[in-house]
């Protein structure tokens, strides 16, 4: 049977693009098609400053909203990262098979670096290794599919090379994954620019869809996305991100394609009216059965206990193979 594995990060609000870019699909087809994990990737949020208190918050909430999106515990695995001791162990190895100036290389490393630097922060060190760790995460599950949003490709090309390069120097250990992506929304824009990413770290957040936000706010921020200077609706990416953006989002929530559904709208008003009403039909039952969830924790520990559970049986002989191969000595 084919593995799975994906996680999401617990550095912010769960956004509208983690969704469509990422958790409908495990919902809808991964954790039917194959043996899937999915983990909330408590380590990552710690690679920027944090406060402790929200991130223990944040990572409660994730895991919530993942089974309010309807993932669902007899299907899937579901757990918190640094439950499972496996995926800290493995990083290590992980950073001494890739190279510094790979590293480097990673547009996130860049982008976000230059964020904390802006911001008169230092840059931790784990910014940098992050993608050693997410190798880790994927590699220690015999991955073969890791389906994320257009945003995590460079990362999981990394986990192929480390893969194949770490079972050439010391024996196949390592299953080789591959990034799936969705075909609608891969990259859900912001409202407000439409030429980036719709991120849940993004200081403004009038154009970021957050998937507990209330019906009013979610109408008001699609109705105010900035939208282009022409009049028509056009699917064209470069040349009309902010529409095309709204009808990627509207296309994903409807299972539609956007290039049709242009041809359904004369005005902009319209477009942006429908795309409201598609997301809201997305959130309201999953913000019913998220309130429903918070008001029984003890089942969400129960889920959470038994996913780790799973996950370390899994992940245990293969990183225990690992330290081996490289010339660690076997348990004492
Ligand atoms: P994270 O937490 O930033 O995002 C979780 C998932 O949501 C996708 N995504 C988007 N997709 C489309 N449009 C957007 N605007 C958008 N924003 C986010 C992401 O591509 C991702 O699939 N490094 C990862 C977490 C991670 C991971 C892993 C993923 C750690 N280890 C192992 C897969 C496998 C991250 O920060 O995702």
């Amino acid at each position: 049977r084919r593995r799975i594995f994906s996680g999401i990060k617990p550095s912010g609000h769960l956004t509208l693009g983690n969704y469509l870019g990422a958790v409908r699909r495990w919902v809808q087809e991964d954790q039917h098609r194959a043996d899937a994990l999915f983990c909330v990737v408590d380590l990552h949020a710690l690679t920027v400053e944090h406060d402790p208190a929200r991130v223990r918050r944040l990572t409660r909430q994730a895991a919530t909203l993942l089974l309010a999106s309807g993932l669902d515990p007899e299907q899937c695995t579901l757990f918190v990262q640094s439950q499972v001791d496996e995926h800290a162990r493995l990083s290590y190895l992980m950073e001494c098979t890739a190279t510094d100036g790979e590293m480097r290389r990673m547009i996130q490393y860049k982008e976000k670096a230059v964020r904390e630097q802006a911001r008169g922060r230092s840059v931790r060190l784990s910014l940098l290794t992050y993608p050693a760790l997410m190798a880790a995460d994927i590699l220690a599950y015999g991955t073969h599919d890791v389906p994320v949003g257009e945003d995590q490709t460079q990362h999981v090309e990394l986990a192929r090379d480390l893969a194949q390069r770490f079972n050439q120097r010391y024996g196949p250990v390592f299953t080789v994954p591959r990034a799936t992506q969705p075909r609608v929304s891969a990259r859900v824009m912001d409202l407000q620019d439409p030429t980036s990413k719709m991120g849940k770290s993004h200081a403004e957040t009038a154009g970021i869809v957050y998937l507990l936000d209330e019906p009013d706010a979610v109408r008001k921020k699609i109705m105010r996305a900035v939208t282009d200077s022409g009049t028509e609706v056009r699917y064209d990416r470069t040349e009309q991100p902010g529409v095309a953006n709204l009808l990627d989002v509207l296309a994903s929530c409807t299972d539609g394609k956007p290039e049709v559904l242009a041809e359904e709208f004369s005005s902009y008003g319209a477009l942006k009216g429908a795309t409201a009403e598609a997301v809201l039909e997305v959130l309201r039952p999953l913000q019913a059965r998220h309130a429903e969830l918070c008001a029984d924790p003890t089942y969400m520990d129960g889920v959470l206990r038994a996913g780790a559970e799973r996950a370390r049986g899994l992940a245990r002989p293969r990183v225990d193979e690992a330290y081996a191969a490289v010339g660690l000595l076997p348990p004492a």
